[in-house]
C-alpha cells in the first residue's frame, strides 16, 4: 500500500513520498531501545504519521509525538502513544529536563539554519542530563541536494525552497555535510555518526542513480 504523507512541510501538505510510513524505520527502534532506560519518556519530534510512536509505546516506553502538521497529529491518534502535541519544535512546550530520548527523525531539516540551531537549544533543554538525541539529516551527498541545486532556490547556503508545483510545494531543505552536523550539534557529544541511506521517497526512487544518503547519529546531552 502506498502512503501519502508530505516529505516536509511548511504548514502545507507539500509532495509525496513512496517509503511505507505505517511502518517503522528499523534502525530506530533498535537504536532507541538500546539507549533509552526502560520506561523512558521520549518526544518523538516531527512524528508524522506516528509510526514509530505505537512499537515504543509497546516496548513500554512513554512516548510523546509532536508535529506542526494537524493531519499529522489526528492520524498519529491511531497508535498507541502517551500523548500527542501539536507545535513547532523550535517552541517545545516542555519544562527543562523532560524527557530521556528525544528522536528527530527525517524532520529537523525542513528549515533555515538558525532555526534548526533554536531547534537544537530546545532539545538540549528538555532533555535529562545524561538524555540522548537520535537524529536523521540529508546530506549533501543526498540526490535531493543534487535536485535542489537544478531547480531549487537557494535561499542561505546549502538550504534550498523546492516548489515544482508537483512533487515539492514551498518546501524548505538544509543539507548537512559532516563537519557541519558535528559543528551545529556541539553542544551534545556525538557518540556514533554514520551516513545511511533511508527510504527513498517517489521522486528520489524514480532516479536509482541517486542515493538517498541521510547522516544518521546519536548524541548525548
Ligand atoms: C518526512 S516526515 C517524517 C515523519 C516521521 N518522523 C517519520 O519518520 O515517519 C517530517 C515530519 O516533520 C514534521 N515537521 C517538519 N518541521 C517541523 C517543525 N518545525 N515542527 C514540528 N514538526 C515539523 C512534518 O510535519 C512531518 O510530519
Amino acid at each position: 500500500m502506498e502512503y501519502e504523507l508530505q516529505e516536509c512541510v511548511t504548514g502545507t501538505i507539500c509532495g509525496h513520498t513512496s517509503y511505507d510510513l505505517s511502518k517503522p524505520d528499523p534502525w530506530v527502534k533498535d537504536i532507541i531501545l538500546r539507549l533509552t532506560p526502560p520506561e523512558g519518556r521520549v518526544i518523538d519530534l516531527g512524528c508524522g504519521l506516528g509510526r514509530h510512536l505505537g512499537p515504543l509505546y509497546n516496548l513500554g516506553m512513554e512516548i510523546y509525538g509532536l508535529d506542526w502538521l494537524d493531519q499529522s497529529i489526528k492520524h498519529s491518534r491511531q497508535a498507541p502513544n502517551s500523548g500527542l502535541i501539536l507545535a513547532d519544535m523550535a517552541y517545545l512546550p516542555f519544562q527543562d529536563e523532560s524527557f530521556d530520548t528525544a528522536l528527530a527523525w527525517r524532520s529537523i531539516y525542513f528549515q533555515k539554519l538558525e532555526k534548526i540551531k533554536s531547534t537544537i537549544k530546545e532539545i538540549k533543554r528538555v532533555l535529562k542530563p545524561g538524555g540522548t538525541l537520535i537524529c536523521s539529516c540529508r546530506s549533501r551527498t543526498n540526490t535531493l541536494y543534487f535536485v535542489a541545486r537544478e531547480m531549487g532556490e537557494e535561499i542561505e547556503p546549502d538550504t534550498f525552497r523546492l516548489d515544482d508545483g508537483i512533487d515539492f510545494i514551498d518546501v524548505c531543505y538544509h543539507f548537512f555535510s559532516r563537519g557541519e552536523i558535528q559543528e551545529v550539534f556541539s553542544g551534545f557529544r556525538i557518540e556514533t555518526i554514520t551516513e545511511l541511506q533511508l527510504k527513498h521517497t517517489r521522486y528520489t526512487a524514480s532516479h536509482p542513480e541517486f542515493q538517498n544518503n541521510f547522516w544518521v547519529f546519536t548524541a548525548r546531552k
